[in-house]
């Protein structure tokens, strides 16, 4: 009986991967990314590639297990969400007004720790932001914002 169980799970398990699902476009050509782009202090451009960009860039980088169903159905719908939200790599396609209301949004959600999206840390402590990191992003931010209108 116990047996039975298993295999209908592993079954399961295999049965899944076949459902179809696009996996979000990779690039690492992107002449309007916001660091090739902007003058971003290296600190805290190595923050945003090492705890925003698996999401917000085109550069996401998928190791095996996020090709895995169910976890890919999971992973694939996050990213697909955050580029259309933010994606860092068509930063200087954006409007002003835009870029505006992002980097209002970047400063506020880090600060708060609403960003990155909980549960990535878990496997990604390059991720992991402390206070001070959290607070240099969010005045950068504020800085970048300001300067958008000079
Ligand atoms: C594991 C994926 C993931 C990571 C890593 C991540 N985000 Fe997000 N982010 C999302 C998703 C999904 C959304 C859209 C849904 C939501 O708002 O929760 C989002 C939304 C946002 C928004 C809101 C955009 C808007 O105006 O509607 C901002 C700003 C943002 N993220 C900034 C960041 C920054 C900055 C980092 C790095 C410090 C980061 N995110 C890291 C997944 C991620």
């Amino acid at each position: 009986m116990k047996k039975n169980i298993f295999l209908i799970f592993v079954a399961i398990v295999v049965l899944i991967q076949f459902y179809p699902m696009d996996k979000p476009a990779v690039s690492k050509d992107n002449p309007n990314d916001l660091i090739t782009t902007s003058n971003v202090p290296e600190n805290i451009s190595t923050m945003l590639k090492n705890a925003c960009y698996d999401c917000h860039s085109n550069e996401s980088t998928f190791p095996w297990y996020s090709n895995v169903a169910p976890v890919k159905w999971m992973l694939y719908g996050h990213i697909s969400e955050a580029r259309e939200e933010l994606n860092f790599s068509n930063w200087n396609s954006l409007e002003t007004d835009d870029k505006a209301d992002l980097l209002d949004d970047i400063s506020t959600l880090v600060l708060e720790g609403e960003m990155p999206i909980k549960g990535y840390t878990i496997l990604h402590s390059e991720a992991n932001l402390s206070k001070t990191d959290r607070e240099a992003i969010s005045t950068w931010a504020d800085e970048m914002l300001e300067s958008l209108y000079d």
